[in-house]
């Protein structure tokens, strides 16, 4: 079996597209972000690298807040659009038929057909190169309420949502299993058992 060795490169797949709104409820803007991720659980942080060159980006600086909004397959056309079209030259939300929604802890709106929104503030810049790194604590999560069940379990799986490769859009498949049921012990069936 070769391998080729290629160059350094961002080939990290999949990655989220996320809608990330920044701004304000009465002049909010949004951008599509693929680098993006979680980097510690307690306290909740993550992080998203914005281009300096992105009207977003001094938006983002001088608030110290955005919100990540978690897209659906449904969604993907807004999304591509929101990641090639600047909010210096439209309104982005007008555009794509996206509603804002008051957020709980963050000046930046939630985007209403998105199924779950992060509301973040940032801790730190740190300009890598082309992009600079907001790190930032995750202080309120959103979430559609259409999929939390009678047990108030979030079905993630129900939103239909989308992810990013290699420069493609894809929809997530099926569910292949749950944290840690390689080595969970099966339960028994019962009528097996009599
Ligand atoms: C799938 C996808 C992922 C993207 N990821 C990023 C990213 O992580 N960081 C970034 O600065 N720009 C990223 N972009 C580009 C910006 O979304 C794009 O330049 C956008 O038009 C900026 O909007 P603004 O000028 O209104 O801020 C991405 C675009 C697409 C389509």
């Amino acid at each position: 079996m070769a391998k080729q060795f290629w160059k350094g490169s961002a080939l990290l797949a999949p990655v989220p597209a996320a809608l990330v709104t920044c701004g304000t409820m009465e002049k909010p803007n949004v951008l599509t972000i693929g680098w993006t991720g979680i980097v510690c659980t307690r306290p909740p942080m993550t992080y998203i690298s914005v281009r300096p060159e992105r009207y977003s980006y001094n938006i983002i600086k001088e608030s110290g807040e955005f919100v990540i909004n978690l897209t659906s397959s449904a969604m993907v056309r807004e999304t591509d659009f929101c990641g090639v079209k600047s909010g210096k030259d439209i309104n982005k939300f007008e555009a794509c038929g996206f509603h804002t929604v008051p957020a709980s802890q963050v000046s930046a709106p939630l985007i209403e057909e998105c199924p779950v929104s992060l509301e973040c503030r940032v801790t730190e810049a740190k300009e890598l190169g082309s992009h600079t790194m907001f790190l930032a604590e995750i202080v309120a999560v959103a979430v559609d309420e259409k999929f939390i069940d009678s047990k108030g379990k979030l079905n993630l799986q129900q939103c239909g949502l989308a992810a990013y490769a290699h420069g493609e859009y894809f929809a997530l498949g099926r569910k292949l299993g749950d944290f840690g049921f390689s080595v969970r012990r099966k339960k028994h069936n019962s009528k097996r058992r009599k």
